[in-house]
């Protein structure tokens, strides 16, 4: 499905500017200088950009070429390729980008990760692999290791104001185990249905997580 997606240019999801809570509250996280910081599912994302230029040494997985093909080449970026097991490994500089399977990587291609950019991986998934997903990011990173995680919720049926609602339920359902959950922001607003702007409007939720692994 997202093979196709890439190959027929169905990238909605793709922002063309970086993520403005990416850049509002991550440096609340305080990082050393040089910390790599994995991006899982990352598809073309501009916020990879954003994190090498705070420092950081950027590793992303992503399963269609077609992305990772285009995030080097519209960024006028000039990666190496080299085959390491079952994936091939782009690079240019601080950022690099394994091209396959998230659920086939291990720690030998992936080597050390102590902070975790997610913003629509997780829910990239169908919800019956979400917890596949989560069981393999804690596999993947260390014990102390920080994910970042972005959600975007439609809130409500209707358009009602109510009070910006905690900790969504199945974020906690799947974290719980393993990490100590965060939430550190919440921002509830009004948005244009996408199907018609003739459609009352919808009360989106976007949250910030400070995920601490244990
Ligand atoms: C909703 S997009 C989000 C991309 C990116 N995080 C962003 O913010 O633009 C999800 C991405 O996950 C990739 N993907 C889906 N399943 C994957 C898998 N099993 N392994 C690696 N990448 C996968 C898709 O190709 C797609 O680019």
């Amino acid at each position: 499905m997202w093979l196709q997606f890439w190959r027929d240019q169905r990238t909605d999801f793709h922002q063309s500017v970086v993520n403005p809570l990416l850049s509002k509250f991550w440096p609340e996280l305080r990082l050393a200088q040089g910390s790599r910081v994995f991006v899982p599912l990352c598809g073309k994302s501009l916020d990879m950009l954003w994190l090498a230029q705070q420092g950081h040494e950027v590793i992303g997985i992503e399963l269609s070429p077609v992305a990772v093909e285009a995030f080097f080449s519209e960024n006028g970026l000039q990666p190496t390729q080299q085959q390491v097991d079952a994936f091939t490994l782009w690079r240019d500089g601080p950022i690099s980008i394994l091209c396959g399977d998230y659920f086939a990587l291990t720690t030998n291609e992936l080597g050390m990760i102590d902070t975790v950019y997610d913003r629509s991986a997780l829910t990239a998934l169908p919800e019956e692999i979400r917890g596949l997903y989560v069981a393999q990011l804690s596999r993947l990173v260390s014990d102390t290791a920080v994910v970042f995680l972005l959600t975007a919720e439609d809130a409500a049926e209707d358009a009602t104001m109510q009070q910006a609602t905690g900790v969504d339920e199945e974020i906690a359902r799947l974290y719980t185990g393993d990490f100590d959950i965060a939430l550190t922001y919440v921002e509830s607003v009004f948005e244009a249905d996408p199907v018609s702007a003739a459609l009352p409007c919808i009360r989106a939720e976007y949250k910030v997580y400070r995920l601490t692994a244990r």
